[in-house]
């Protein structure tokens, strides 16, 4: 009855406003093969199921580049219909500015808090009780991709944890192989690192440091032992010199390299390229060590825009983005986990499955664009760079640099 109800009321929002067709200008950084297939449902549902048009603004380069050029579109006045962005705090600013339209009605009418799952990705999108975003996916960073081809070349097994990773890498040399594969950007080497920090310092450290931004948490003997492993991954990735993250997947793919740490929508190009989980790669969540996911994601801002029209399509386009039909088609393209738990997910590969049986479990976390201001992410990239890409930048001078930028996160 709820549910029938709530429908009504949501059709109602987007009916009453007897809107024009409007076209939409949308933003993301959707450029991979993986990518580019999963914003298309978007763009196919937006097209075929309202009046109005999706005009594909994609950005090349990663959210690096994009991020900064859709906020200076916004604070600039020269608004996009709609725009991805990662949910939490990239959007705080733009938010108190009164940019981003407010979605609360559209969010009530549809009962987003009883459906939405974990609820912390509603909460994301929240301030002073109002909903400025709509949450599409849960991804989550914490993976190592691993490529069959690449093992069997060097005579090893598939290792099935960071350990055994590290202890094949000999092996992977040996053959010809770069053992880590990792992108020049800053985010991808800052992510890695993220990766490790759960899976080697344990969630309590991970915990003290990213949430209670604990100084002495992040200086001492668990954190050392990441920056060990950290020190360690830069020699396994010093011969891959590709920039962007996908090109990185892409030499496990073809079995150069032996390994990735990447976020789950490594998964979508591991698919456009044909390969099947468990028999071309491997995933380990938590880099075989501990099982969690990040629970992070992406979601769609609105910015505010005086033409009715155009505020009714965005409206339109909200509603369809939680949709069940399109939580499915984009997600099962994209390699990353709806963000209701009421749809069919029969046809996800073995990886997704895993990410689900986590989520099932709790084992999660929230992201760092939850926990961390932009100011002190960028801090951390930075720092990353260097360390990455000095290898006399020593494991320890790294950590105390770390505890300071720490030290006065807010
Ligand atoms: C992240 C984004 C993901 C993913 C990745 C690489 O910021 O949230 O959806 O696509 O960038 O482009």
């Amino acid at each position: 009855m709820k549910s029938i109800a709530r429908l009504m009321a949501a059709s109602a929002i987007v009916s009453a406003s007897g809107a024009m067709a409007a076209d939409l200008e949308v933003t993301h950084w959707w450029t991979s093969g993986g990518e580019a297939a999963a914003v298309a449902e978007f763009a196919k549902a937006f097209d075929e199921k309202t009046d109005h048009n999706w005009v594909d603004g994609a950005i090349a380069g990663s959210g690096g580049t994009a991020r900064p050029i859709i906020i200076s579109r916004i604070l600039g006045g020269d608004p996009m219909g709609a725009t991805q962005l990662n949910h939490g705090r990239q959007a705080e600013e733009l938010i108190e500015a009164g940019l981003l339209l407010d979605l609360t009605d559209v969010a009530e009418a549809e009962g987003w808090r009883d459906i939405i799952h974990p609820v912390s990705l509603l909460d994301s999108c929240t301030v002073d009780g109002r909903v400025y975003c709509a949450p599409v996916n849960i991804h989550s960073w914490q993976w190592i991709w691993l490529s069959h081809q690449a093992f069997a070349d060097a005579g090893t097994d598939v290792p099935a944890n960071w350990d055994e990773f590290v202890a094949a890498a000999p092996a992977l040399e040996a053959a010809g192989k770069i053992p880590l594969a990792m992108g020049q950007q800053p985010w991808q080497s800052s992510g890695a690192f993220g990766v490790m920090t759960v899976a080697i310092a344990g969630l309590d450290a991970w915990s003290a440091v990213n949430i209670d931004k604990n100084a002495d948490v992040a200086a001492g003997p668990e954190y050392a032992k990441v920056f060990e492993a950290a020190a360690n991954a830069r020699q396994l990735a010093a011969n891959s010199n590709v920039q962007d993250w996908n090109q990185a997947t892409n030499l496990v793919i073809t079995g150069q390299a032996g390994a990735q740490i990447m976020g789950d929508w490594a998964q979508g190009e591991f698919q456009v390229a044909g390969q099947v989980a468990g028999e071309d790669y491997t995933c380990l969540p938590g880099l075989g060590v501990n099982e969690v996911i990040s629970t992070g994601g992406d979601a769609f801002y609105f910015p505010v825009n005086g033409d009715a029209d155009v505020t009714a399509a965005q409206k339109e386009l909200a509603s369809l983005l939680v949709s069940k039909e399109v939580q499915v088609a984009f997600n099962l393209k994209k390699g990353s986990l709806p963000i209701r738990g009421d749809v069919d997910l029969d046809a996800a590969n073995d990886c997704m499955k895993k990410g689900l049986e986590i989520l099932a479990n709790g084992a999660i976390l929230p992201d760092g664009n939850q926990t961390l201001s932009p100011d002190t992410s960028g801090q951390i990239e930075d720092l990353m760079v260097e360390f990455w890409n000095d290898p006399s930048y020593s494991a320890a001078d790294a950590q105390a640099a770390y505890a300071k930028i720490i030290s006065r996160a807010d």
